[in-house]
């Protein structure tokens, strides 16, 4: 069977630390999209890892796989096996030849129309890996496929024709000096030898066979999402958002999994307590102006500074209706919240239940980001709940929660139309009360 992580906000979430606790029960663990943008915490017993790329089974010694929806920056990724490696950690993480492959020049260029657009406040406030641009190549059927570099005369051929476009780019539209990142021989040199090593250690497959064949045996598939819904390319905060689909549907497309597969196993939810946001954009429920002094204590308790740029993220109530939309777009059949010890010994705990948009009231998002822009939150406030003894907690289970949080727990159930999976209470894997194992829900 299948179980899908999807994020529901803005990133993250704490998608990593659910996939490393269902990763237990998982023989596969699939990227279905995004690259080296993603930032996946996993903290075992003290240990912290985070990964980028790398799926986050590998703490737990599983399979990984970077699917076709994926893409992929072959130095980040042998970098981080590396850096897995020296911590004593053994990954096998294959790559699908249909996924495309993250150039130096996708990065260059990701920086360079930021630039521009911040101009206008247009920026989406990217992590400047590249992301973007190298999914505008797929789609314009200009790009570079991992396959590709398997095959030293076809990456030739694909370099000849992209690398003067993208040249032109840098120096008639922007004005500026295109480096070494667009020398079309240096290129075939480094990623004709990132081919070999990929075959030599035997990294790439045909994704949607081998998930397939693996299925068929009867193994069990975890896709793990990156990135949130809010910020998926056809149902987030367009354009503050990144290139591909986190929602659910990106785990058949991105992977050769068909959707009736996909959809007759679990789709999981992961849902912080709050909102936080790494990129720019409107933000009905920060806490600014006079909540600045809440925010920054949530930023410094909860850790939030991005995992891939270090930059503090933006602190804000949660957003129901984002939710809704959220568990609408990907149909989910449970949901995990985390991060409920961040918001403990609070004075208040507000969420944005619904939204006053010129007067009527909105239950989800509305389409447009211009008009979300416009949306007031219509708060609604919870009692708050005590600091505890949250390891004690987690040791005893979901009755031990504060009556307060539980009483939150089952208003976010009953507004998302999904069960609660597990309940987020530290880092750890020890400090996740889980609820139900979604591989264990197999009909
Ligand atoms: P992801 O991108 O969704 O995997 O999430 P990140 O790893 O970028 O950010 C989540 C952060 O919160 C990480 O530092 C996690 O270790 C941490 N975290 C996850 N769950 C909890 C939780 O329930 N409570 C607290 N305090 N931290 C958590
Ligand atoms: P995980 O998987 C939070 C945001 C960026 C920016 C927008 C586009 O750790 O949850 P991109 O580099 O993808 O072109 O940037 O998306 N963003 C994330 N925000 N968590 C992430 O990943 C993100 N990946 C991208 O900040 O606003
Ligand atoms: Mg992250």
């Amino acid at each position: 069977m299948t179980v899908t992580i999807v994020g529901s906000q803005l990133g993250d979430e704490g998608k990593g630390a659910l996939v490393d606790l269902w990763g237990g029960n998982a023989d596969i663990v699939v990227r279905y999209q995004g690259g080296d943008n993603a930032g996946h915490t996993v903290v075992e017993g003290g240990e912290e890892y985070k990964l980028s790329l790398v799926p986050s089974g590998a703490i737990r010694g599983k399979v990984g796989v970077l699917g076709n929806g994926c893409v992929v920056n072959p130095r980040t990724l042998f970098d981080e096996l590396d850096t897995l490696r020296d911590r004593g950690l053994d990954p096998d993480v294959r790559v699908a030849r249909r996924a495309h492959v993250i150039m130096p020049y996708h990065r260059v260029l990701d920086g360079i129309e930021e630039e521009a657009k911040s101009d206008d406040d247009l920026e989406a406030g990217t992590t400047g890996r590249g992301i973007g641009p190298t999914y505008e190549d797929k789609v314009g059927r200009r790009g570079i496929r991992v396959g590709d570099l398997l095959d030293p005369d076809v990456l030739r051929d694909r370099l000849e024709y992209v690398v003067p476009q993208k040249r032109a780019v840098v120096e008639d539209v922007f004005g500026m000096e295109a480096g070494e990142e667009f020398d079309i021989d240096a290129l075939h040199e480094e990623f004709a030898d990132i081919g070999r090593r990929l075959d030599a250690e035997d990294m790439t497959v045909n994704a949607g066979d081998f998930l397939g064949t693996e299925l068929d045996d009867g193994a069990n598939l975890l896709f793990e999402g990156a990135q949130g819904t809010s910020i998926d390319i056809d149902h987030g905060i367009y354009p503050y958002v990144t290139s591909s689909n986190p929602t659910a549907g990106g785990a058949s497309t991105g992977t050769g999994v068909g959707p009736t597969v996909v959809g007759q196993g679990e789709v999981v939810g992961i849902v912080k307590a709050y909102l936080s946001r790494v990129g720019t954009g409107p933000l009905p429920t920060e806490l600014d102006g006079e909540d600045e002094d809440l925010a920054d204590y949530i930023r410094e308790k909860g850790g939030e500074f991005g995992t891939v740029t270090g930059r503090p993220r933006r602190i804000g109530w949660l957003d129901v209706p984002m939710l809704r939309h959220a568990a609408r777009a990907s149909g989910f059949t449970g949901i995990a919240v985390n991060h409920l010890d961040v918001l403990a010994g609070l004075d208040e705990v507000k969420v944005g239940d619904a939204y006053d948009l010129n007067g009527e009231r909105l239950e989800t998002m509305p389409a447009t980001t211009e008009r979300w822009a416009e949306c007031e939150p219509i708060l609604k406030e919870f009692e708050p709940w005590p600091e505890v003894d949250w390891a004690a907690v987690a040791d005893e289970g979901y009755d031990a929660l504060p009556d307060a949080a539980r009483t939150y727990l089952d208003y976010l159930s009953d507004e998302v139309g999904a069960p609660i999976y597990a309940v987020g209470v530290g880092p750890d894997r020890a400090e996740t009360i889980e609820l139900v194992d979604p591989f264990e829900r197999d009909a």
